[in-house]
């Protein structure tokens, strides 16, 4: 993704219902969504457009951890609502999981935290056959509000179980 997504990516980031669980706010200009462009995904190690025809109706993530925590990426991901319950998202996280562990092989395990009434994005973990952990109680505060989130992961060793 990049600055000639922005048309698109304003799509998804000014519809409440898809920052509705998310930890940022809804966007409400173009500027916000130009900064976003600059700071965070001009020089994101691995942020994708998911692309439909030719243009972009959602993104995906792997944030690499640092340190101690290198052995570890956080998956994230968003759809435009109208293209919800489509099986796109999950088509996605297959195709990251089947290449992320081939392009960063330092990676261990994949992860991802997620609002514990977000239904939709932990069943998206569970069809791609990441494994739910357990539930983080009172883990962050989203919109003012402290949220028990869901914790999923899946291991190099289990995809490679898996494609063998
Ligand atoms: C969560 C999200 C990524 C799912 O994307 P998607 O392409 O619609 O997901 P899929 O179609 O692949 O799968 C969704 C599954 O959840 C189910 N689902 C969705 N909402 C549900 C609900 N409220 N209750 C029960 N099941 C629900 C769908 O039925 C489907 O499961 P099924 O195939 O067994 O029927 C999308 O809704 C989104 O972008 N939401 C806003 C951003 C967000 O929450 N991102 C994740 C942050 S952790």
């Amino acid at each position: 993704m990049d600055v000639d997504d922005i048309d698109d990516f304003m799509v998804w980031a000014t519809d409440d219902k898809v920052s509705q669980y998310c930890t940022w706010s809804t966007y409400t200009s173009k500027e916000q969504a130009m900064d976003f462009m600059t700071n965070i995904v001009a020089p994101h190690p691995w942020l994708r457009a998911i692309c439909l025809k030719n243009r972009a109706i959602g993104s995906i993530s792997v944030t690499p951890f640092k340190g101690n925590d290198a052995c570890r990426g956080e998956l994230g991901y968003v759809l435009v609502s109208k293209y919800w319950g489509k099986g796109i998202v999950t088509r996605a996280v297959k195709m990251v999981v089947s290449m992320i562990f081939i392009e960063w092989p330092h990676l261990e395990r994949l992860e991802a935290l997620v609002d514990i009434e977000n239904v939709g994005s932990q069943r998206v973990l569970e069809k791609a056959g990441f494994h739910r952990e357990g539930v983080l109680r009172k883990y962050i505060i989203q919109k003012g509000s402290i949220r028990d989130m869901a914790i999923f992961s899946l291991l190099s060793s289990e995809v490679t179980q898996r494609q063998s």
